[in-house]
């Protein structure tokens, strides 16, 4: 009976702690360093009406479905999708849906220790005063210098990936749970302080229009697109993270209740970072469209402003970095347990060869921004052709998976059983049987053209 089923890797100690480690996963760059350039390059309101529209009928019931997958198999996403394949009578080729998450992690981690490096050289420059009284211009350079230098971005890149690795290689309780307690108050203050700043701008409104005003001559079928993969992006959904999570979940918490939560909060803290950052960027005189550099930009700009932005500033480059770290965690634990269940590895060495696999990829979005800016495959550096990869196909692909197993493949008994939800399990299975994975296909569809609707 999968009631008496435990993980070997341990458990959350309270439902709370769930709530804490699954939004200290879907909390991170994604919110605050992907969304706003997502945003400022997509066209803005209707880029965002998008998004929020697949995080609340998407995003949500493949999180939940997600959620009950992992408590139910208490395992790594492939042993857990192997098991619960087996358990319903269904092929075993459901196990590749945890082979693809885990591809994606690595795919995913090896950019985004990149990135998060960057939040770390730019803690540095703010406390030491870089940006004091500092214009767009020389933020620009500043930026523009940084990226530019393939021996520090492999530094700050070589540096967080130690430390995600030590943090997994300690576990569920020591080490994933503890981080998130504080940080994530201090976050969400620190955001609205940001916000509190802005608004003494004159730009905000500017900023609110543009964050909410739906232009839908802006849409296309790839801006479609792009929304719903941040919907995944930043849910961490489509790879397995959330499933592991799941499997650490206490039998008795309720699996809706604590996935309503962790989107609500994940979806504020992207909309406090836009609207802490359109107003500077229109403030002085800026355009929307800066691409990854957006808030590395921006956002000193404000520091070196405002009284104390060498405090603030260093503050909120810190938290960041704490909240990419909690996200990065999540990205190799569905690999590194596997490594642990099937392989009988410890639990440090499978951290210890997760993190230099995906430490070896990003060596590939280290040079991308510099000596290999101009190596190109459809277009694409390889940071590019990584960050569309995963979040515009693996992730939509796998939310698919999981919806289409957690609502058709899976018995209508095994779930009931699982959700423990009344009246609402009735919308959880409708959405999961048909919006979600008819959105997702339609998304799809449209954006290689099969359809071309929405396309004005
Ligand atoms: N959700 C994280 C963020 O927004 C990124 C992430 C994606 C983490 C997928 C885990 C899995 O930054």
């Amino acid at each position: 009976m999968a009631e008496q089923r435990t993980s070997i890797h341990g458990q959350w100690s309270s439902r709370f702690a769930f709530i804490l480690a699954a939004t200290g996963s879907a909390v991170g760059l994604g919110n605050i360093w992907k969304f706003p350039y997502m945003a400022g390059e997509n066209g803005g309101g209707a880029f965002v009406l998008v998004y929020i529209a697949c995080i609340a009928l998407v995003g949500l019931p493949i999180m939940m479905a997600e959620v009950m997958l992992g408590r139910r198999g208490r395992q790594s996403p492939i042993n857990t999708m192997r098991t619960l394949a087996r358990e319903e009578g269904r092929s075993g080729l459901w196990q590749y849906l945890g082979w693809g998450g885990v591809i994606a992690g690595f795919f995913i981690l090896s950019y985004y220790s990149v990135i998060a490096g960057w939040t770390m050289a730019y803690f540095f420059r703010t406390i030491g005063g870089t940006f004091d009284g500092v214009t767009a211009e020389v933020a620009g350079q500043v930026f523009g210098n940084l990226v530019s230098d393939p021996e520090r971005l492999l530094a700050w890149h070589t540096i967080f990936m130690v430390l995600t690795t030590v943090v997994v290689s300690r576990g569920v309780e020591h080490g994933l749970e503890k981080s998130v307690r504080f940080l994530m108050p201090a976050l969400f203050i620190i955001l609205i302080l940001l916000v509190g700043y802005a608004m003494s701008q004159g730009a905000f409104m500017q900023g609110v229009h543009f964050l909410f005003d739906a232009d839908f001559s802006k849409l296309s079928a790839d801006v479609v697109l792009k929304a719903m993969g941040q919907a995944f992006f930043t849910l961490s959904l489509g790879m397995g993270a959330i499933m592991i999570y799941g499997s650490y979940l206490p039998s008795d918490a309720s699996i809706a209740r604590t996935t309503f939560t962790i989107v609500v909060m994940d979806t504020l803290v992207a909309l406090l970072a836009g609207l802490a950052i359109f107003p500077i960027v229109f403030g002085n005189g800026m355009t929307a469209d800066q691409g990854v550099g957006l808030i590395f930009k921006v956002l000193p700009i404000a520091f070196g402003q405002m009284p104390m932005g060498t405090v603030f500033g260093g503050l909120f480059f810190l938290l960041l970095l704490f909240a990419a770290w909690t996200s990065a965690i999540s990205l190799i634990e569905p690999a590194a347990a596997w490594l642990v269940e099937n392989h009988g590895m410890n639990r440090i060495y499978a951290a210890v060869a997760c993190g230099m696999a995906a430490w070896l990829l990003g060596v590939g979005t280290v040079l991308s921004f510099n000596l290999w800016a101009e190596v190109t495959l459809f277009d694409k550096t390889f940071f590019d052709l990584m960050d569309y990869l995963t979040s515009n196909v693996m992730l939509p692909l796998g939310g698919l998976s999981i919806a289409l197993f957690a609502g058709w493949a899976m018995s209508r008994n095994a779930s009931q059983d699982e959700l423990r939800l009344k009246l609402s399990y009735h919308l959880w299975r409708f959405l999961i049987r048909f919006v979600s994975p008819v959105l997702v296909a339609l998304v799809f569809l449209n954006a290689i053209g099969v359809l071309s609707f929405g396309r004005g």
